[in-house]
């Protein structure tokens, strides 16, 4: 199905790249894609990435025979991006799919005319090392079709789910897509600790980043609850029992509940800035 696919990016910068990297690497051929970007230094860099790419700085010629038209710039500026390039889309109504943070696919649909299928993604940022996790919404225009294509270029990125809510990309930012951060947070925090304990700086990093890699990889193999793996290691009377309980005291699943809440309602309230009309 994709083999006859016209792609097009609008804005090649990081996420670009990832996705472009990641449908080559599936099967996808170098001249199906477009990307349009006004900086210079990013088509020439994509270039280097696969020689056979269709690189421009006009977004309007870049979308006129495409199936499938990815948003690929700073949800700032999408607006201007979206009115600018709705004369041409509504002409042969491709897909189009929004990887931009937060804006809504209703006011996608709006800046771009009206009646377009349109599927808003939210991807997060080990989508750069093909490891990501992306929610994907399909507005009622979408087909069938579009949907398992949206999906299919997602996936080159990493895993993903559909939610049947729009809302719900609010929960999938709170917990994926600013969830990378958390986790950070968490190997900074044993990284600390474990320098306090006397460890080298780089030894406790790495046995940091390691032990978070290790579990993850754990856990997705195993396909065990997380929770059960968690049993299995906590010996009676032992190290990690200790620990938990710490972790416990300090409610630590309570913290967690209300700072996905926080990210959750901020995301709505950015959506209600950014949809506004300028
Ligand atoms: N990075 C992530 O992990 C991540 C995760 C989730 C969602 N996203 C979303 O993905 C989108 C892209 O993020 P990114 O990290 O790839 O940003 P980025 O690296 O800044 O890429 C955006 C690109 O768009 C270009 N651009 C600016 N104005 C344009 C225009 N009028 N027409 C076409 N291209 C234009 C920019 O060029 P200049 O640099 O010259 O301005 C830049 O090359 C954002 O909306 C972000 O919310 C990113």
């Amino acid at each position: 199905m994709t083999k006859s696919k016209a792609l097009t990016f609008i804005g090649g910068g990081n996420m670009a790249r990832s996705l472009i990297g990641g449908l080559l690497n599936n099967g996808w051929l170098a001249y199906q894609i477009t990307v349009s970007d006004p900086d210079p230094e990013q088509p020439s860099r994509l270039y280097a990435l696969d020689s056979g790419l269709n690189v421009t700085a006009d977004n309007i010629a870049a979308v006129a025979n495409a199936d499938v038209v990815v948003l690929a710039v700073k949800p700032q500026i999408l607006q201007t991006v979206c009115r600018e390039l709705a004369t041409t889309l509504q002409v042969n109504k491709p897909l189009v799919i929004s990887i931009a943070a937060g804006i809504r696919s209703v006011d996608i649909d709006r800046w771009l005319g009206g009646h377009m299928p349109i599927v808003r993604s939210m991807p997060n940022t080990p989508a750069l090392v093909q490891s990501g996790a992306t929610g994907l919404f399909a507005n009622a225009t979408v087909t069938p079709e579009q949907r398992e294509l949206a999906e299919t270029l997602l996936r080159a990125v990493g895993v993903t789910v559909w939610v049947e809510q729009e809302d719900l990309l609010d929960a999938v930012t709170a917990l994926s897509g600013s969830g990378p951060a958390y986790f950070f947070l968490i190997m900074e925090a044993l990284q600390a600790a474990g320098e306090s304990l006397g460890l080298r700086r780089e030894i406790a990093k790495l046995l940091s980043i390691e032990t978070a890699f290790g579990a993850a990889k754990l856990a997705l193999e195993s396909g065990e609850d997380p929770a059960m793996l968690r049993a299995r290691v906590t010996s009676k009377g032992g190290t990690t029992e200790r620990a938990l309980e710490v972790l416990e005291a300090a409610d630590i699943r309570k913290t967690f509940a209300e700072a996905l809440a926080a990210a959750a309602h901020r995301a709505q309230t950015l959506a209600n800035e950014l949809g506004t009309d300028q």
